[in-house]
């Protein structure tokens, strides 16, 4: 894995940092469960620092932060639906960089990612917490 591919993988995961930022937001506002709200918001907070550290690496390696998202889907309306997708998404991050760790042959990649693995297992229980709580 060359310097470039390096980047193009590492915009990847500013892309998919960035919508969970705003996911994550947009859900805190719609979200009547006050603990859930609050949780879903802190942790916004958390994934638009993952982008920072990620844009941070981009662009001492030459590379330019990508903003190109996807169209956004925020798991509807409802509680159970939000939380569910908020979980889904933090599997994916999770899935996402153990591969990456395993493979990217950059010892200062592989910390940030590391660090950002073990928030992203940290979310999920939190997510799937309030799902148990809240949701049965
Ligand atoms: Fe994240
Ligand atoms: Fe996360």
């Amino acid at each position: 894995m060359d310097q470039k591919e390096i980047i193009k993988v590492l915009n990847d995961n500013l892309v998919r940092e960035l919508e969970a930022t705003m996911i994550y937001s947009r859900n805190s506002f719609i979200m009547e469960e006050c603990d859930a709200s609050r949780v879903t918001e802190a942790i916004s907070v958390d994934e638009m620092r993952h982008m920072w550290w990620l844009a941070d690496l981009i662009t001492k390696r030459g590379g330019k932060p990508t903003m190109e998202h996807q169209e956004l889907d925020f798991g509807g309306d409802d509680l159970e639906g939000m939380l569910k997708r908020q979980i889904e998404l933090e599997s994916e991050g999770i899935e996402t960089y153990t591969r990456q760790i395993r493979e990217i042959p950059d010892e200062e990649v592989v910390g940030v990612l590391k660090h950002i693995l073990d928030e992203e297992k940290r979310h999920r229980k939190e997510f799937r917490e309030r799902l148990e709580k809240y949701v049965r």
